[in-house]
């Protein structure tokens, strides 16, 4: 298997695990409004659709997904045994799970998926590169989506602006100024995805933005950001960990704050304070024509 797909990074064996069993807990945020957007309008409701979660991860999305048939596929082999664990009443569905590179040719029939869903993966998929490079791998991406939806079929996508992921994580307050500008390259704002989305076949006017107004980091009282498991189920601190020096001035910055509780209690008052008013994270939603 290739593994130019992804940039930013895969999740394999122990770090599979980690996703899930992080000390911060990850939350299915948004699926409500997903699920809404997936059977409103006259779409069939969601026990009679063919869903598709690309990519599914360890499955977070997937115990709500009681679809007539479910496509689940992800780079990695880890987060795919554990997302086909929670498929809900498999006996009651047809389920088709698969290793993939979701920027390489899908092996999913043309027409034929009511819905997709596509949670926080878009980073994954674009490079540091400025211009048409950075957008190759998730163009390619959006072109398969496209060509697998049935017409009048949805496609959601959760993702984090550049702003959101600037503002909404108090622990990247304390990674090296150079890490997080770096890690921000890889975020889209909403502009750069629908232009992506009408490439690849979508219209400007089916394409709808919506903004997640729950914290990522539920527990972000109680989040140590030097606990491992953290640090490893965090694309995030791939950037932060990434050199010595940076991860020597995020030791010092950690030690400062904790020395200083109110200042750390503030960080995170803002965090969550900018998830309240701008949102964790952004919902696109788009109806194939
Ligand atoms: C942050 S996780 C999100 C998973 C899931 N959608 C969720 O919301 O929990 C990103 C996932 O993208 C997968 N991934 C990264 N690059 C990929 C690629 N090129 N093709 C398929 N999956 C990829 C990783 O293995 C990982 O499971």
């Amino acid at each position: 298997m290739k593994t130019t797909g992804s940039r930013i990074g895969n999740y394999s064996g122990e770090d599979a695990h980690n996703y899930e069993a992080s000390a911060h807990p990850r939350q299915p945020v948004g699926i409500e409004d997903m699920l809404r957007f997936l059977t409103d309008g006259g779409q069939k409701p969601l026990k009679d659709q063919v869903v598709a979660d690309l990519p599914c991860g360890s499955g977070l999305y997937v115990p709500f997904l009681a679809a007539k048939k479910l496509i689940l596929a992800d780079f990695s082999e880890g987060m795919l045994g554990e997302a086909k664990q929670v498929v809900p009443n498999p006996q009651d569905r047809e389920l088709v799970s698969f290793q993939a590179d979701l920027t390489e040719t899908l092996p999913i029939e043309s027409k034929s998926v009511d819905s997709i869903l596509c949670n926080q993966f878009i980073h994954h998929v674009t490079t540091p590169e400025h211009g048409p490079e950075r957008w190759k791998g998730l163009g390619k991406v959006f072109d398969s989506f496209h060509r697998i939806l049935k017409p009048g079929g949805r496609l959601t996508i959760s993702f984090c602006t550049r702003e959101q992921v600037a503002h909404s994580y108090w622990t990247h307050s304390i990674f090296a100024d150079d890490a997080i500008a770096e890690e921000l390259t890889y975020y889209p704002d909403r502009e750069e995805l629908s232009g992506l989305l009408v490439q690849a076949g979508f219209q400007a006017s089916d394409i709808g933005f919506d903004v997640i107004r729950q914290d990522l980091q539920a527990d972000i009282w109680t989040i140590d950001p030097m606990d491992p498991s953290v640090q490893s189920g965090d694309s995030g601190f791939r950037f932060a960990l990434k050199t010595s020096e940076r991860r020597a001035e995020m030791q010092s910055k950690w030690q400062a704050l904790q020395a200083d509780p109110d200042a750390l209690h503030s960080r995170k008052a803002a965090a969550r304070d900018f998830v309240a008013d701008k949102g964790s994270s952004t919902l696109c939603l788009a109806t194939k024509a």
